[in-house]
């Protein structure tokens, strides 16, 4: 083999003994570990010299993806715009939306009609065609690069399509591809399986097995029935996933969103999630990414309760994921809009303010998912919420079949066994933009209008990253026409997957309309958030009383600068109970705010700081 680079030498020197740990510990196999280091210096090597400089300069501050700046819009390329040729020219559009980074939903090859939503890869090295080609990709992140802005993209390596080539030659009967899925050939070990694994998609593709009656062969299937879990017992997995991995990183991609990453590892008997091997296997592909292609981050998808979450980060001597996302704390803040109570939020905020500072979550209101209300309901018991009772109040609560109600959405997964539905819909259709429209009710809809404001408000005040979803920021409510889509249909997380509507777009700047006060608002606040130093990552952030369980009080503060947050959950005027001595502004219009008693509107909030 040729002499090793100078740089790529010393990162492997870094790693190498532990990477080696690890994976002779999983696979007890030199040939595959030599043939995995040789092709990490081919991956090196072939990086385009414009992402090594990068990957340098990133390795010299590797806080980079910290700082107050950052700020992701997530978004469907055909949703938004014609493909990935297209997207270039609305770069502009994101960076006027304050965006950093551009997490594009999948985008490679994947079977029309048995995708879930691109999330069942045919070909982890070819665009989706009518989306464009991976040259496109590569021209879009250099022109992203080139605009100062990062971009993320899905890394689905729990499972792959059927119709992936490994999935075909296993359907023909070769072994050796067989042996990259579970493939059993009667019932009873599926069965023992099932004993113990939870279901992930109860109603829409119930149990982790298939049985295909043409292979006389149950395969494991935790998600839907053509998406086969890969077995990452066997080397020849784990190596051809990260040749694909560090082929995408190669294509100029700066984060990768690792998804459904605790089911990667299955063991009989277990509920195959979050297995000890999961943490071997981020491990190892955190220093592969550190070997080869160092600016690369990992964006843990851990959709989990808490305690299984934080182990994804590792260690700070062994870290895994970069990021992950703030997922308790999300669902904990619809939990206090549909119930008016803060308690449990303020408690999901102060445990997550208490871990480390190299710990970095992604805050976010909605992504492209439906809402799993994974609560404390250990804490909910003693505030006298039961279980069972309490994610029906929630389900009713956002459909709105509760008195009171404005919200709008739809149920998904509604398990008759379990009663553990979730929940899907917009932002805006949940703070009640969609109903208030429809009953054309001005003064519901700017209040309706305040209220998504005030939720942004919050969120970008939390400690880490904000991530907007696309269509959030000019209000876009749900989208019935997936219902017309036979191909759709079944899957109501469509409802808040829509086109994105540029003729609405248009009017952002127009503060009379819904998408101009939003956008504008939005605008304001992040502005904020990217200026002034209370934003920085050093600022210690905590929660304090507010002497009302509607109001929610947060503080920011650094040696020099103080602020205050105060978000009102409830629809009715509330007191904030501050008694805060000095005096504050309101950052918003600049005028001088009492924070002794200060009262609220229903559903609106103050960023208070605090004047030398
Ligand atoms: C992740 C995705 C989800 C998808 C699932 C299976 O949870 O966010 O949309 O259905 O993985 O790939």
């Amino acid at each position: 083999m040729a002499k090793m680079d100078d740089i790529f030498q010393k990162r492997m020197e870094r790693h190498h003994d532990e990477l080696r740990w690890l994976y002779m510990e999983l696979y007890h196999n030199d040939d595959m570990f030599a043939e995995l280091c040789g092709q990490l210096y081919r991956y090196y090597k072939i990086r385009r010299v414009k992402l090594r400089n990068r990957d340098e300069r990133r390795e010299k501050d590797s806080g980079w993806f910290k700082k107050q700046d950052m700020l992701g819009m997530m978004l469907y390329i055909d949703n938004f715009a014609e493909d990935l040729k297209d997207m270039r020219g609305k770069i502009g559009y994101l960076k006027e939306c304050g965006a950093s980074f551009i997490h594009l939903m999948p985008f490679l090859e994947t079977p029309e009609g048995r995708s879930d939503g691109g999330y069942a890869v045919q070909d982890f090295r070819k665009v989706r065609p009518d989306l464009g080609t991976m040259e496109e990709l590569g021209v879009l992140a250099d022109e992203c690069h080139k605009r100062g802005m990062d971009l993320c993209m899905d890394f689905v390596m729990n499972h792959t399509s059927s119709e992936h080539e490994w999935a075909i030659k296993a359907r023909e009967g070769d072994g050796e591809y067989m042996s990259r899925y579970f493939f059993f050939h009667d019932s009873d070990i599926p069965c023992t399986y099932e004993a113990a694994m939870p279901q992930v998609f109860p109603t829409t593709a119930p149990g982790n097995f298939t049985y295909f009656p043409e292979m006389d062969h149950f395969v494991m299937t935790t998600f839907y029935s053509y998406q086969w879990d890969l077995n990452y017992k066997n080397p020849r997995v784990f190596n051809e996933m990260m040749y694909h991995f560090l082929y995408l990183a190669n294509q100029g991609i700066d984060i990768f969103r690792l998804d459904a990453v605790p089911y990667i590892w299955k063991e009989l008997g277990t509920a195959c999630r979050n297995l000890p091997q999961v943490h071997t296997i981020v491990r190892m592909m955190r220093m592969i990414a550190e070997i080869v292609c160092p600016g690369v981050l990992l964006l843990g998808e851990v959709v989990m309760e808490p305690e299984k979450v934080v182990p994804y980060f590792g260690t700070v001597d062994k870290p895994e994921c970069h990021m992950l996302y703030n997922v308790t704390t999300m669902a904990t803040t619809w939990n206090s809009v549909a119930t008016r109570d803060i308690r449990l939020l303020k408690q999901q905020l102060d445990i997550v303010n208490a871990l480390p500072k190299e710990y970095t979550f992604l805050n976010y209101l909605r992504c492209h998912d439906d809402i799993g209300w994974g609560l404390d309901y250990g804490s909910l018991a003693y505030m006298g919420m039961k279980e069972i009772p309490h994610k029906r109040y929630l389900n009713d609560y956002f459909t709105g079949n509760v008195p009171g109600s404005v919200s709008r959405g739809e149920l998904y997964n509604d398990d008759p066994v379990t009663r553990d539905a979730r929940f899907c819909g917009t932002t805006a259709s949940m703070c009640g933009i969609e109903s208030a429209g429809f009953e054309n009710d001005k003064q519901k809809l700017w209040h309706a209008v305040r209220f998504d404001i005030m939720l942004h408000a919050y969120m970008l005040m939390q400690a880490g990253i904000p991530m907007l979803y696309s269509g959030d920021e000019i209000g876009q409510v749900n989208d019935y026409s997936y219902k017309e889509d036979a191909m759709k249909r079944l899957d109501s997380r469509y409802i808040h997957r829509g086109k994105f509507h540029w003729e609405l777009a248009a009017r952002r700047a127009d503060g009379s309309s819904v998408e101009g006060k939003l956008f504008q608002g939005l605008k304001q606040l992040e502005e904020l958030r990217k200026t002034e130093p209370v934003f920085g990552e050093a600022a210690c952030i905590c929660t304090r009383d507010a002497g009302d369980i509607s109001i929610l009080c947060m503080i920011r503060e650094t040696d020099e600068d103080r602020m205050l947050g105060v978000f009102n959950f409830h629809d009715g005027k509330r007191t904030a109970w501050l008694n805060e001595p000095g005096s504050y502004m309101d950052m918003l219009s600049g005028e001088q705010v009492d924070l002794t008693a200060l009262e609220l509107e229903g559903h609106s909030f103050v960023w208070a700081k605090c004047l030398k």
